[in-house]
C-alpha cells in the first residue's frame, strides 16, 4: 500500500515557500527543529540570509512571510523571536491525526521513494584465502543497513560481495600447496581457512625469500589466467573454502549478499585500457600503463598516476574497479552505486571515480560514492587481539560476544529470582550478544574510529542494544499484564495528548519518516540509532509520568496506542539496523 502521509516538516517546507510567492522561487526555509522547547518544535531560520541580500530588516521580512503563512491546521500562530527567527509549535489535535495515520498504516507512516532507483551496494567483500579481519566484519553491518533502509524506500537494491578471488597472489598459493599440501587442490575440504591462512603467510614468504619460487609463481598465474583445467580446479577449491567459512559468518549476522567477485570483471579488464587508450588518457610511465590526475601527488609533490596495466601485462585492484564501474552501470543499470570499505581506500576510490568521469562512463544523474568508514580498535586503543594476544579471529569475536552476554544474564537470573529454561538463556544470548557488536558499530559515526568494548556493548543501559531491546520488550509486557492484543486498539480510536512527556513522546515518533529519508541521503546509520535511543528514553519518561494501564477510558486507549507505536517504530529501527526484536527478555 502506497502512502499518503506528507511528513510534517515538508508540509511546514510547503506552505513557506507557498508564503514566499514567486519573487523568492527556489528560497529554502532553512527548517530545523527548535534547540530551545521554549521556541516551539520547529524554526525557520532563512529571514536573516534573505535580509541580508534585500537590504532590509530581517525582523520586517519574517513578518511579510508570516502575514501571508497559512499553518493553521498544523500550527499555532507562528511566532517571530531575536533576530528574525520563525517559530513554529505544533497543535496537539494535529499530532493526534497524524499518529492515527501512523497506526493505521503498516509502514508507519514511512513513505515510498518518489522515484526508485537501481542502486548497488558494494559491500564486505572479503579476500579468498585470508580471515575475515573487523574491517570486514564493520563493512558488512554497515553495508547490511544501508541496503536494508534503501530496500525499505522501495529502492531496488543489488548487494555486490565484491570478494577479492584473482590476483598474482593465487598463483604463488597455489605453487606452493602444489609442494606442501597438493591434496588442498584436488579435494574439497582437504583444508579449513584457518590452515589455509597459515599456508598462504608461508607461501608468501617463500615468495618474497625466493627468486626462482617468484618466477614459477608468475608462471602458475599466466596458467590460471589460461584457464589451465588443474589449475582453475585448484582455484576453485580454495574460492569454495574460502566462501564457506564467510558464509557462516553472513548466516550468524542474517545478512544477504551475492557474490560477485573480483574475478568477474576478468574479461572486461582489456577492453577498460583499450578504451582508455582510445580516449587519449593513457599515457605509458616506466613501462606501465597510467592515467595522470588532478590532486593527486606523491611526497614529492609529483602527479601521482593510477596505473591501470602494470609493466608484466597483468592487470590490478584498480582495473578491476573500473570495469565494474562501467558494468554496473551498463549492465546492472545502477543509478547510484556505494561502496563501503575503511577510510583507507578513500583515495583509490577518488582515482577510479575521476577516471570513470574523464573516460565519461558516468553519466550525470548517476550517483557513485565511496562510504568510508574509521577502525575497530581494541581496548587502549590498539589493534584489537584475544586475550592471549593472537589476532581475533571473527568467530571468535562473536562468540564471546554471546558468552560474554550469557554471563550476565545468568547473572541477572540469579539476582531477580527468576527461573528460565536452557533454551531462553541459550537463545536470548545468541541474539542479544550478536546484535550488540551490530549496534556497537552502527552507533558510531562511522567515519570516526571506535574501540571495541565488550563491557560497553553489552551494558542495558545507555545507547546500546541491550538498552534498545528491553525498551521493545517493556511495552509488550504492558500488554501481556493488561491481557492487551495492540493490534485491536482500533484504527479510529482517539488519540489525547495533554502531558508533556506524551507530546514529547508523540512528537518524536512523527520524526521517523525524516530520519529514514537522511539515513537514505547520508548513508549514516548511526542517525537512526540517536534516534531510537532517544525514542527510548522520550517513552521512559512517559511511562513513568502517565499512568497506562490504570487510566480512564478513552485515556486508557490512547496511551496504549502511544506504547504500540512505541514498541512497532522501535521494531522496525532496529530491523533496519538488522536487529531482531525479544517479545520477552
Ligand atoms: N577486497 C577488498 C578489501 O578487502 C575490498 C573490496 C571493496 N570493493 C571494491 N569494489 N573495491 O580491502
Amino acid at each position: 500500500m502506497k502512502s499518503t502521509i506528507t511528513y510534517l516538516t515538508t508540509q511546514l517546507d510547503r506552505a513557506i515557500v507557498a508564503a514566499l510567492g514567486d519573487d523568492y522561487a527556489g528560497v529554502d526555509p532553512l527548517l530545523v527543529l527548535s534547540s530551545n522547547p521554549k521556541f516551539g518544535d520547529y524554526q525557520a531560520n532563512m529571514a536573516m540570509g534573505l535580509a541580508k541580500k534585500l537590504g532590509q530588516q530581517p525582523r520586517a521580512i519574517a513578518q511579510s512571510i508570516v502575514d501571508n503563512l497559512d499553518v493553521s491546521e498544523i500550527c499555532e500562530a507562528p511566532q517571530i523571536a531575536g533576530a528574525g527567527f520563525i517559530n513554529f509549535t505544533v497543535k496537539p489535535s494535529y499530532l493526534a491525526t497524524q499518529l492515527q495515520a501512523m497506526q493505521r498504516d503498516s509502514r508507519l507512516g514511512v513513505t515510498i521513494a518518489e522515484k526508485p532507483q537501481r542502486v548497488v551496494v558494494d559491500f564486505s567483500s572479503p579476500n579468498i584465502a585470508k580471515e575475515m579481519h573487523v574491517g570486514h566484519l564493520r563493512s558488512t553491518i554497515l553495508g547490511d543497513c544501508i541496503a536494508r533502509v534503501l530496500e525499505f524506500r522501495g529502492h531496488d537494491v543489488l548487494r555486490l560481495n565484491h570478494v577479492g578471488d584473482w590476483g598474482t597472489q593465487f598463483g604463488m598459493l597455489i605453487l606452493y600447496l602444489r609442494e606442501a599440501y597438493p591434496q588442498a587442490l584436488t579435494t574439497a575440504d582437504a583444508l579449513d581457512l584457518g590452515d589455509l591462512v597459515v599456508l598462504y603467510k608461508q607461501a608468501k614468504q617463500r615468495f618474497d625469500e625466493d627468486p626462482q619460487f617468484q618466477e614459477a609463481a608468475r608462471q602458475e598465474v599466466v596458467k590460471l589466467q589460461a584457464k589451465d583445467p588443474d589449475t582453475i580446479k585448484a582455484w576453485n577449491l580454495l574460492c569454495d573454502q574460502s566462501r564457506r567459512e564467510f558464509q557462516v559468518i553472513y548466516d550468524r549476522l542474517n545478512v544477504q549478499l551475492t557474490e560477485r567477485g573480483e574475478s568477474f570483471y576478468n574479461p572486461y579488464l582489456s577492453t577498460v585500457v583499450e578504451d582508455l587508450r582510445a580516449t587519449g588518457l593513457l599515457v605509458e610511465s616506466d613501462g606501465a600503463q597510467c592515467v595522470f590526475l588532478d590532486g593527486f601527488t606523491n611526497r614529492e609533490g609529483d602527479p601521482l598516476p593510477l596505473i591501470v596495466q602494470k609493466t608484466d601485462g597483468g592487470y590490478n585492484y584498480a582495473t578491476t574497479d573500473l570495469a565494474a564501474v562501467r558494468y554496473r552501470i551498463q549492465t546492472d543499470k545502477a543509478d547510484r552505486i556505494i561502496y563501503i570499505t575503511d577510510a583507507g581506500q578513500a583515495d583509490h576510490f577518488a582515482q577510479v571515480f575521476q577516471v570513470a568521469r574523464l573516460a565519461k562512463w558516468i553519466p550525470e544523474h548517476i550517483e557513485i560514492t565511496h562510504v568510508p568508514f574509521g577502525l575497530v580498535l581494541g581496548e587502549g586503543g590498539k589493534k584489537i587481539k584475544t586475550r592471549s594476544g593472537e589476532a581475533i579471529k571473527l568467530k571468535e569475536l562473536l562468540d564471546e560476544a554471546i558468552e560474554r552476554f550469557s554471563n550476565l544474564l545468568k547473572a541477572r537470573l540469579v539476582d531477580e529470582e527468576r527461573q528460565e529454561t536452557d533454551e531462553f538463556i541459550t537463545n536470548s544470548s545468541e541474539v542479544i550478544g550478536l546484535s550488540s557488536v551490530k549496534y556497537a558499530d552502527l552507533s558510531q559515526n562511522r567515519t570516526s574510529n571506535y574501540v571495541f568494548s565488550y563491557d560497553k556493548m553489552l551494558l542495558d543501559k545507555g545507547n546500546t542494544a541491550p538498552y534498545m531491546m528491553y525498551a521493545y520488550a517493556r511495552p509488550q509486557s504492558i500488554a501481556r499484564k493488561g491481557d492487551i492484543d495492540f493490534n485491536q486498539l482500533g484504527d479510529n480510536a482517539q488519540i489525547i495528548l495533554t502531558e508533556e512527556a506524551e507530546l514529547t513522546l508523540a512528537k518524536h515518533l512523527l520524526q521517523l519518516g525524516t530520519i529514514i529519508t537522511e539515513v537514505e541521503r547520508d548513508l549514516l546509520p548511526n542517525r537512526l540509532c540517536q534516534y531510537l535511543f532517544e525514542l527510548s528514553q522520550k517513552y521512559n519518561q512517559f511511562f513513568e509520568n502517565c499512568p497506562v494501564l490504570s487510566s480512564e477510558e478513552p485515556l486508557r486507549t490512547s496511551r496504549l496506542i502511544l506504547c504500540n507505536l512505541t514498541a512497532k517504530t522501535l521494531k522496525l529501527g532496529l530491523d533496519l539496523l538488522g536487529i531482531p526484536v525479544l517479545e520477552r527478555m
